[in-house]
């Protein structure tokens, strides 16, 4: 990408960038509205998919997704959103199952505007309700993703992220709850996928430098039972080992002048930042 800015392996976006993010992460939390609205019984998982499509042929953008992957080994991913339906962590790919009251799904959805990427995922329920306990572990998944993006400052380390993450997860009175490693979040801007790594565990100070013009992605994946994954044949599919349920929440965030921008929120994180005491600092 002419004109990008590398510092350590890291992108370092500037302003302009940010406010090009800004509009494709807008994109990906429209599409997200849209197909959580599709997730009722019935529907099946292509159609929760083709919401999301018509979302970026609305908006002219790209998808994140589709044809991911094509080149090193794995079959191109062939929808524009992953749909996660119960024991199915990450990368479920869309198709004819359909979901039933009191399901759970996990959606990831990807934008590109003007070649820049935003990327962010929801957990939803399907139907009239879930039990306490699923409800329990979405709730976990939503906060511990706000507890990282609540770490990320300009001077913090991408292990005090982590950290944040699995404090959050592990939250006194919390069950035992897994969380999922081999995925984690990540840098984001030009590519959806850049360095650095964002582990949902870690260690305080330790790891990259969090620096202003930084955009990363920050996504829980959480499990009622057992962490340890299993994928399917397809090449794609992640489910637990233990079929338990699992969670995924994500934003992408910018570390911009005076604060963050949550840029995938309708809000841009003001809400949730506030309550956290973190300073919301959207780009004019
Ligand atoms: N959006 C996922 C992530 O959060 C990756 C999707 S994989 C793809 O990193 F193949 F669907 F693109
Ligand atoms: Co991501």
């Amino acid at each position: 990408m002419p004109g990008a800015r590398v510092t350590r392996g890291i992108q370092i976006k500037t302003p302009d960038q940010v406010r090009l993010m800004r509009r494709a992460g807008l994109v990906v939390a429209e599409g997200l509205a849209a197909m959580g609205a599709v997730a009722v019984p019935g529907a099946t998982t292509a159609d929760l998919d083709a919401a999301g499509a018509s979302v970026l042929k609305a908006a002219g953008a790209r998808s994140s997704f589709l044809g991911y992957g094509a080149g090193w080994g794995y079959p191109p991913y062939p929808g524009v959103a992953c749909i996660s339906v119960n024991d199915v962590i990450v990368h479920g790919i869309p198709g004819p199952l359909a979901l039933h009251d009191g399901d759970i799904v996990s959606v990831d959805f990807g934008a590109i505007v003007e070649g820049w990427h935003g990327d962010a995922a929801r957990t939803f329920v399907v139907g009239t309700g879930t039990s306490p306990e699923v409800a329990a572990l979405i709730e976990t998944t939503r906060l511990a993703c706000w507890a990282g993006v609540a770490a990320v400052r300009a001077g913090a380390h991408i292990g005090d992220v982590s950290y944040a993450v699995q404090r959050a997860v592990r939250a006194p009175g919390n069950p035992r709850y897994g969380i999922v490693m081999g995925y984690t979040g990540h840098g984001i801007g030009s590519d959806m996928h850049q360095p650095p790594d964002v582990p949902n565990q870690g260690r305080p100070r330790t790891g990259p430098r969090i620096v202003r013009g930084m955009c990363l992605a920050i996504e829980p994946m959480v499990t009622l039972g057992s962490p340890v994954v299993a994928e399917d044949d397809d090449g794609w599919t992640v489910r637990t080992a233990d079929r338990s349920w699992a969670a995924h929440w994500e934003n992408t965030v910018a570390v911009v002048d005076g604060g963050l921008w949550v840029l995938t929120e309708p809000d841009g994180g003001a809400a949730e930042l506030a309550a956290r005491g973190v300073p919301y600092a959207p780009l004019a």
